[in-house]
Order: structure tokens, then C-alpha cells, then sequence
């Protein structure tokens, strides 16, 4: 079973801002959503672009490759040309450390 891992602290991810991390290999995007953190697999599922350098619009993220749109919240591909879902990890807070599990492989 998955361990939660601290990824960053709070201050490092401003509102409206991004930190990517490694998770056991894994480059994990870090969104900071109006002081909600979601995150989501760095890796965009057309055509292996870095989501992390897209356009946030709301709880969505538009990848900057060819604009396909993912939910940062369920991983769910929303428009062509990605038709796969990203991952999404859960993210739990710890005083104000952040911390994420990678449940994939549980
Ligand atoms: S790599 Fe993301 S839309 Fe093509």
C-alpha cells in the first residue's frame, strides 16, 4: 500500500501556481487552484507533453503541445486530441507540508 510522501511545503506553491515533483519516478504536477492543491501525472496523454507549462482555466489544465484539456481533478480527458485520462494522485496536508501517494500500482 502507497505511503503519503511530503512533496513540498505550502509557501512554495503560490495561488495560480505549479511545482512539478518526482514521485518514485513519476513527474508529478502540483497545482495550486486558490489555495487547493490538486495533482495530476506531468504527462499529457496525446502525445506525452509536460501539462505543468499548460494554461490553467478554472480546475482544467490545457496542454501546451496542442490543446487538449484535462480535469485536474479526475484526470479526464475533456477534448481532442487527448481521448485518455492523466493520473491524478490524492494530495493530503500534513501542518503545512504537502503531501501526495501514487495508489496506481496498490
Ligand atoms: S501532447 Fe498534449 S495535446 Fe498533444
Amino acid at each position: 500500500m502507497a505511503d503519503w510522501v511530503t512533496v513540498a511545503q505550502a509557501d512554495e506553491i503560490a495561488p495560480g501556481a505549479v511545482k512539478v515533483v518526482d514521485l518514485d519516478g513519476a513527474n508529478v504536477a502540483i497545482f495550486n487552484i486558490d489555495g487547493e492543491y490538486l495533482a495530476l501525472e506531468d504527462v499529457c496523454s496525446h502525445d506525452g507533453g509536460e501539462l505543468a507549462s499548460g494554461k490553467v482555466d478554472g480546475d482544467q489544465i490545457i496542454c501546451a503541445r496542442h490543446g487538449a484539456r484535462f480535469c485536474l481533478r479526475t484526470g479526464e480527458a475533456l477534448c481532442a486530441p487527448a481521448y485518455e485520462p492523466t493520473a491524478v494522485f490524492p494530495v493530503q496536508m500534513l501542518g503545512s507540508a504537502i503531501q501526495i501517494k501514487d495508489e496506481r500500482w496498490d
